[in-house]
């Protein structure tokens, strides 16, 4: 089935496979995710064990190729499982598409050889956790701005690194990660190089894991660097090219943010058409009442509004994927759209809910929750609507 078509004549298509790989994620997610969703909601702990499922089925590193210990599938693959996974539940969703995109993308497009088998195989199979470390302390939506440094030893042999990273994703329990640090300060944008970092290696310490309103089961922690040496081998990439690939991963990260934000959002509309059906009020189902049926027409449209967007930065990213070239406003206008979508359809569903709404015994608090990082992390709403306008009016 034919679901998009762009530029250049190129067509998405929903093949047998991905249909497949669909249902088996879709039976995956509903009986051995959603169950258990509240409970770690509650505690906040990291489900391992779940994950070490997930890579099991190759979900950990699904555009990645087979002899990377990958799926070897498509963008499209990749957007359809976050989708299923987030309906489940939106933190499960958050380590999916950290080790898929941040992690895994960056090392395949800008590692050697040498990189890829070592780096990428044990995150793909889901045997080990990435990260991506990028935002400080101080730099944060000003990304090119950072203080910690790395500075090259004397012997030329490796970097000695030192500062202290915010925000990192997984960062609790990840054994390998992308760090981003500055090099040469002077330069700006142009001094900031890759690392490929070791978790387990003196020097690198877990920082104070952050109590947060949302997605409380995928663990974030700040990240020290007390002269950590990481030999000049990990380096990934050029040095000096670490803002460039930062951007670049985060361009494909957005993609998969904004499947997440589509997948919470379905989970609540579903919720809601439900619960507009068999709620009775004044002698008759809430969904007879046209305020109740503005609503739902409002959030299925916004809905399928946002899976147009996302197939289209699909599209757009498989196309450069043949030339090479970029799409980070489709990336951005799909995460833009799709995470404001989510805010509004999950603050709907608690509406049409009512009091249950707002209650613990139902998921919809959840979903209002999860739904809220979604216009924050890899890039806020407005940094989003910056880089749409800044590539439409080609400014820089
Ligand atoms: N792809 C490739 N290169 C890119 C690029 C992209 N998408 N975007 C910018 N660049 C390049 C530019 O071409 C430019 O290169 P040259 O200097 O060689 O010409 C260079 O990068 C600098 O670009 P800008 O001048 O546009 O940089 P800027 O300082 O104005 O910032 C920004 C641009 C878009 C605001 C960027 O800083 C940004 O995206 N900020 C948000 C950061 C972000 O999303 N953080 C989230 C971190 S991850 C996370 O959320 C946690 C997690 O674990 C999930």
């Amino acid at each position: 089935m034919v679901v998009a078509q762009g530029e250049q004549g190129l067509t998405l298509a929903l093949t047998e496979e991905h249909i497949a790989l669909q249902r088996a994620v879709r039976e995956f997610a509903q009986k051995e995710i959603a169950p258990i969703a509240a409970a770690f909601d509650e505690t906040g702990e990291f489900p391992l064990e779940t994950i070490r499922k997930m890579g099991e089925m190759g979900l950990m590193g699904i555009e990645v190729p087979e002899e990377y210990g990958g799926a070897g599938m498509d963008a499209l693959a990749y957007v359809l499982t976050m989708i299923e996974v987030a309906k489940a539940d939106a933190s499960h969703s958050t380590i999916v598409s950290v080790n898929n995109s941040l992690y895994c993308h960056g090392i395949l497009k800008f590692g050697t050889e040498a990189q890829k088998q070592q780096w990428v195989t044990p995150i793909a199979t889901g045997e080990q956790i990435g990260a991506y470390s990028l935002t400080e302390p101080m730099s944060g939506s000003d990304a090119g701005t950072m203080a910690s440094r790395a500075v090259l030893s004397d012997d030329g042999t490796h970097y000695i690194i030192n500062g202290r990273k915010s925000w990192v994703t997984s960062g609790p329990v990840a054994d390998k990660l992308i760090l981003f640090t500055m090099t040469e300060p002077e330069k700006k944008h142009h001094g900031i190089t890759a690392f490929l970092i070791d978790a387990h290696q003196p020097g690198f310490i877990r920082g104070k894991k952050e109590p947060k309103l949302g997605i409380r089961a995928s663990a974030t922690s700040e990240i020290i660097f007390e002269d950590y040496k990481c030999p000049v081998e990990n380096v990934l990439g050029e040095p000096g090219q670490g803002f460039k690939i930062a951007m670049t991963v985060l361009d494909a990260g957005r993609i998969g943010i904004a499947s997440q934000a589509l997948g919470i959002a379905e989970a609540a509309y579903e919720a809601a058409v439900q619960y507009a059906r068999e709620r009775i009020a004044f002698g008759e189902p809430i969904g007879r009442f046209q305020m109740i049926q503005q609503k739902i027409a409002d959030m299925k449209t916004r809905i399928e509004a946002s899976r147009m967007l996302i197939y289209n930065a699909v599209l757009a990213k498989e196309r450069a994927k043949k030339t090479g070239g970029r799409y980070t406003t489709e990336a951005s206008m799909a995460k833009l759209f799709a995470s404001e979508t989510a805010a509004f359809v999950t603050d709907e569903a608690v509406q049409i809910h009512g009091g249950m709404g707002y209650s613990k015994e139902l998921a919809i608090e959840r979903y209002y929750r999860d739904a809220r990082i979604t216009r924050i992390y890899e890039g806020t709403s407005e940094i989003q609507r910056m880089v749409i306008a800044r590539n439409e009016l080609g400014l820089r």
